[in-house]
């Protein structure tokens, strides 16, 4: 299920980031801001369980997360939007997967995953700031469920149709928040209108 967070803060942020004369040090710190406007938004149905807490004056029923989050940002764009999550959510594990799409053929290569065995207990979002075929998002969900990850959702800045597209027919059950969805990919596999190549622009390369 795709979930587009429509809010103002956003807007204004997202509309600085895809500026092209916008220097790298902005289109960063615009990023990570973004990040933490959509964390509450990404985790509102986690699960939680009942937890005694003491307060100064009595003991309630207080609430804690049923799992344990990770955050999985696909190198290399996705570190520049992992830090507003983990402004929000501190105590969130994180793990490194590296994906990049063939400039060519467009197709998703791997060349880092150094992955843990206790999905069990994980709630996984992965991050990359960028939807753009969907194949870098599919390959690394598609490496996550098989190492044997169950609660995973998506999270990304900007998507375009044909990739949303692609990913629901690989992944259905695995819910998608995006800051914008924007019109269609251009015959390179840029995102139109987009804002360029996040990689590139956050790291000013
Ligand atoms: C960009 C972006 C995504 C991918 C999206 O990464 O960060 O990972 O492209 O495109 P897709 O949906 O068509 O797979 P890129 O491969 O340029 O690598 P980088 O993050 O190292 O720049
Ligand atoms: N990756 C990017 O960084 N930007 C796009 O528009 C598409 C893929």
């Amino acid at each position: 299920m795709l979930h587009v967070i429509d809010h103002p803060l956003i807007h204004q942020e997202l509309s600085m980031a895809r500026a092209p004369k916008t220097s790298s040090c902005d289109f960063r710190a615009a990023v990570r801001r973004i990040a933490c406007l959509m964390t509450p938004r990404v985790c509102e149905n986690l699960p939680t369980i009942p937890q005694e807490v003491e307060t100064p004056l009595e003991t309630m029923i207080g609430k804690i997360l049923l799992r344990k989050i990770t955050l999985v940002p696909i190198l290399r764009a996705g570190l520049g939007f992992l830090d507003g999550f983990l402004d929000l959510i501190p105590h969130a594990s994180v793990v490194h997967l590296g994906i990049k799409r063939n400039e060519i053929t467009l197709a998703a290569e791997t060349y880092y995953a150094k992955l843990p065995h206790d999905w069990d207990q994980r709630e996984v979002v992965v991050l990359d700031p960028m939807l753009a075929t969907g194949g870098s998002a599919i390959s690394a969900i598609d490496q996550l469920k098989k190492a044997g990850a169950k609660n995973i959702r998506f999270a990304c800045l900007v998507a375009a149709p044909e990739g949303v597209r692609a990913f629901e027919a690989q992944h259905p059950d695995v819910p998608i928040y995006t800051a914008a969805l924007d019109r269609c990919l251009s015959q390179s596999g840029y995102i139109l209108p987009g804002l360029g190549d996040a990689g590139d622009r956050l790291f000013d390369t």
